[in-house]
């Protein structure tokens, strides 16, 4: 499977992949901002890439997974994906990370567009969310470009093992839903607040 755009091939992360994508992944930003693993080794990659192996030949498919390649040079420098695909409420959550060389030119924003494209056309979907620590600047960033683009965004906070994530839900161009934030975060968070106490 393969997503074209102007400067990138997303494409199938393959075995042979390994030791460029422990390359790129190895690093600290990633792991703090991501559920990646930090140190990254190649042991790390090569796992990842055979569980996306297997996850391919799932039947509905629940995740995909691209590999970030320039169009002229074949190395993985990042990975986007669609996981937690539910076809019955046609939803998923999209991740993403990149090499720190090749950050602030640009590729995941294109690279975004084609994978949140590739969802809403092809799979289907009428939502794709993602989350975001509040500090992750470049991420909050790329949501906040979307919204200005085709896809309508609508925000929430959300609480997961003790940290108040940014969670946005990218909505299918046509469906019609305005930006919004605070009312629904004061909401999030003191329910989750409210679940957290009940739990302890
Ligand atoms: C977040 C991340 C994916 C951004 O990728 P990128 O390819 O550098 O993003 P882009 O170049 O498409 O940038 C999109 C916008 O965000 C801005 N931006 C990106 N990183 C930024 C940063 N660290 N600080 C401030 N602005 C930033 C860019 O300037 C651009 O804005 P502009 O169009 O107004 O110039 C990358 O920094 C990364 O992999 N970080 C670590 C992993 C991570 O955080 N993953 C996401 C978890 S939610």
């Amino acid at each position: 499977m393969k997503l074209i755009t102007k400067r990138l091939i997303l494409r199938d992360v393959l075995m042979k992949d390994a030791k460029d994508v422990a390359e790129n992944a190895n690093d600290k930003e990633i792991g703090n901002f991501t559920t990646v693993p930090y140190p990254y080794t190649i042991k790390n990659a090569r796992e990842f890439i055979k569980k996306k192996e297997l996850d391919k030949k799932k039947k509905p498919r629940e995740t995909y997974a691209f590999g970030i390649t320039i169009k002229d040079n074949n190395i993985v420098i990042g990975i986007i994906s669609l996981d937690d695909i539910n076809k019955s409420n046609k939803k998923a959550e999209i991740g993403y990370w990149l090499g720190r060389k090749y950050r602030q030119q640009g590729i995941i924003s294109e690279a975004e567009k084609a994978i949140l494209d590739f969802g809403f056309k092809k799979l289907k979907l009428n939502k794709i969310y993602g989350k975001a620590m509040p500090k992750n600047t470049g991420s909050n960033k790329l949501y906040d470009i979307l919204r200005t683009l085709k896809c309508a965004v609508s925000m929430m906070h959300v609480l997961i093992s003790d940290v108040v994530l940014n969670c946005f839900q990218l909505h299918k161009p046509d469906a019609g839903c305005k930006f919004s934030s605070a009312p629904q975060m004061f909401f999030w968070i003191s329910q989750s607040r409210f679940f957290m106490m009940l739990k302890k």
